[in-house]
C-alpha cells in the first residue's frame, strides 16, 4: 500500500499513517492476510524516522487491527467487518450528452446452457497453440518506444495482403491503420470527418454500440430503414456527412446489398460530398453465395473507409481491426490514432503479424468456415422444420448468426425468462431498432453454439415460443 504525509496537514506524521492504514483496512482495502510494506521501507521512501512508523505499527497491533509474524512482517488480522463507506462522493457528473450513453450490455458473465446470443464465437475453433507460439515468441521484451500509430508495417503489409487476396479491396500498406475492432476504426473516421451536430445515417435496424458511438461525439444519428436491397437511399437525409453501412451481410437482418444499390450508395456519396464507412465484420464466413464486389473497390472517388475486425475469426481476447483508408485520409486519422491511444499494443501486433504472414491465420479461417457452416446448416434445417407457425428465419448468407421475424415474438423482458426456464440466452431484434415499431423477432448465435447442442437448443426455443414452461 502507498502511503503518503502532506507537509501542510496540521496532523502529525504518526497520526496520518495511523489513519491511512486503518481507513484502509476498514474500508476493506487491506484484507485480512495482506502484508503491511515493511517499517524500514516507509521510514526510507517517507524520509521519515523509522521509530515513527514503528510506532505507528504497534499501536495498530494493540489495537488487534494487525499483527507481527515470527519469520518477519506484519499482516493485517482478521477482525471486524470493513465498515460501510456509506453513499460515493459525488462532486463530479458526466456531461448530459455522456450520461445519455446507453451500455450495449451483452451481460458476458451470464453462463446458460445455450448461449445463443449474437457476437459469440467457438472458443473450440481458437487456433489456440499458433496463438501461444506467436505471443510467445513476440514476448521478446518490453518494447522500446511506443511504435507507429497506424500499426506497425509488417502487420498492416500482411493485412493489405490478405484483404486483396480474400475481398479484392487492393491497398497499399499506407492505406491501413491497425485498430482495437471495428467499433474503434468507426471512432477514428468520425472525428476525422465530422463535427458535433454534423448529421451521420446509420441503418435502421443495425448495431446498436455504432450507433452509441456516433452520438457520443455529438452527431445528430439518423437511422436509415434498410429493405431487401440494403440501405433505402433514397432516404438517407441530403445533409448526411457519414453514411455507415455493412452491406456484405446487413446487421442484423443479413441482407446482401445489391450491387445497384451499392452504386446508388456511391453516386449519392459524390452528389452530396459524403463518406461511405463500408463495415465489413463477419465477411469471413460466407456460407453461400460468392461475395459482392466491397464498396470499398467499387469506389472510384476515395469516398469509401472499409473496415474489418478479428473480432469474429479470433474472439474478443485478441481485439483488433483494421481500416483502409483512401490515401488523402490516412495522415489525419494516424494523427489522431496517436492523439487518442498513440498505437496498437505491439504484443498483439507482433503476435498477430505472425499468426498471418505464417499461414496460421489462413488454415485457422478454412477450419472454422467449414465448421461454422455445418452448424449453420444444421441450424437452417432445424429451425424451418420446427418454428411454431408465425416465425421465419430471413435468409442469410454469411456470418454467425440468422434472424428470426415473428409478430408473437414474447417481450423482450420474458427474455429472462427464457434463460431460467430452458437455459437459453437470446438477442432481441427490437433491441437493433432505434425508432418505435421495430420488427419483432430474435437473433439465434451459433459461434457459441455447439453443433451438438443445435438441437436441445431450438427444441427449448420453440417450446418458449409457443409458451410452454418446462415440467
Ligand atoms: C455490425 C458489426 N460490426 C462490428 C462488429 C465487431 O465489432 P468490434 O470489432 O468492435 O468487436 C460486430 C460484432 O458483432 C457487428 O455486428
Amino acid at each position: 500500500m502507498e502511503l503518503f504525509l502532506d507537509p501542510d496537514d496540521p496532523r502529525s506524521n504518526t497520526r496520518q499513517l495511523y489513519e491511512q492504514i486503518r481507513d484502509a483496512i476498514d474500508s476493506g482495502g487491506l484484507e485480512p492476510g495482506d502484508r503491511l510494506t515493511p517499517t524500514r521501507t516507509v521510514a526510507a521512501e517517507l524520509r521519515i524516522a523509522r521509530s515513527s512508523v514503528t510506532e505507528v505499527y504497534e499501536r495498530l497491533t494493540a489495537e488487534g487491527h494487525i499483527e507481527g509474524r515470527a519469520g518477519g512482517g506484519s499482516f493485517v488480522l482478521a477482525g471486524a467487518d470493513p465498515v460501510p463507506s456509506g453513499p460515493p462522493p459525488a462532486a463530479l457528473e458526466p456531461t448530459p450528452l455522456a450520461a445519455s450513453l446507453r451500455r450495449y450490455d451483452q451481460r458476458p458473465e451470464t453462463v446458460a446452457r445455450f448461449d445463443l446470443r449474437s457476437g459469440r464465437v467457438d472458443p473450440a475453433l481458437f487456433p489456440t497453440a499458433a496463438w501461444r507460439r506467436c505471443v510467445a515468441a513476440a514476448a521478446h521484451g518490453p518494447a522500446t518506444h511506443h511504435g507507429d500509430p497506424a500499426g506497425n508495417e509488417d502487420l498492416r503489409a500482411a493485412i493489405a495482403h490478405w484483404i486483396g487476396m480474400s475481398r479484392g479491396v487492393t491497398a497499399g500498406p499506407e492505406q491501413v491503420v491497425v485498430t482495437s475492432g471495428a467499433a474503434h476504426a468507426v471512432d477514428l473516421v468520425t472525428r476525422v470527418l465530422a463535427e458535433p451536430g454534423d448529421v451521420v445515417a446509420i441503418e435502421e435496424p443495425g448495431y446498436p454500440p455504432v450507433h452509441e458511438l456516433l452520438r457520443s461525439h455529438g452527431a445528430d444519428v439518423v437511422p436509415v430503414p434498410v429493405d431487401d436491397d440494403g440501405i433505402v437511399v433514397d432516404a438517407i437525409p441530403p445533409a448526411a456527412r457519414l453514411v455507415y453501412v455493412t452491406p456484405s451481410h446487413q446487421y442484423p437482418l443479413g441482407v446482401v446489398m445489391a450491387r445497384s444499390r451499392r452504386a446508388q450508395l456511391l453516386r449519392w456519396a459524390g452528389a452530396h460530398n459524403a463518406a461511405v464507412l463500408e463495415d465489413d465484420y463477419d465477411t469471413e464466413f460466407r456460407h453461400t453465395a460468392r461475395p459482392l464486389e466491397p464498396l470499398f473497390r467499387m469506389d472510384r472517388d476515395g469516398r469509401v473507409i472499409y473496415i474489418g475486425t478479428f473480432s469474429k475469426t479470433l474472439g474478443a481476447a485478441v481485439r483488433a481491426g483494421f481500416l483502409v483508408t483512401p490515401p488523402t485520409l490516412a495522415p489525419a486519422i494516424t494523427a489522431v490514432r496517436q492523439a487518442v491511444d498513440w498505437c496498437p499494443p505491439p504484443l498483439i501486433q507482433d503476435a498477430l503479424t505472425a499468426l498471418i504472414a505464417g499461414g496460421h491465420f489462413g488454415r485457422h479461417l478454412r477450419r472454422a468456415r467449414a465448421a461454422y457452416s455445418r452448424r449453420r446448416d444444421r441450424l437452417c434445417r432445424e429451425l424451418r422444420a420446427r418454428l411454431p407457425a408465425g416465425y421465419h428465419p430471413l435468409p442469410a448468407q454469411a456470418g454467425l448468426h440468422l434472424t428470426v421475424v415473428g409478430p408473437g415474438t414474447p417481450p423482450d423482458a420474458a427474455f429472462d425468462g427464457l434463460a431460467e426456464d430452458h437455459g437459453i440466452l437470446l438477442s432481441s431484434l427490437r433491441r437493433t431498432y432505434q425508432r418505435r415499431h421495430p420488427r419483432d423477432g430474435f437473433l439465434v448465435g451459433f459461434g457459441g453454439l455447439p453443433t451438438a447442442d443445435v438441437t436441445p437448443a431450438i427444441t427449448g426455443l420453440c417450446a418458449w415460443l409457443s409458451g410452454e414452461r418446462p415440467r
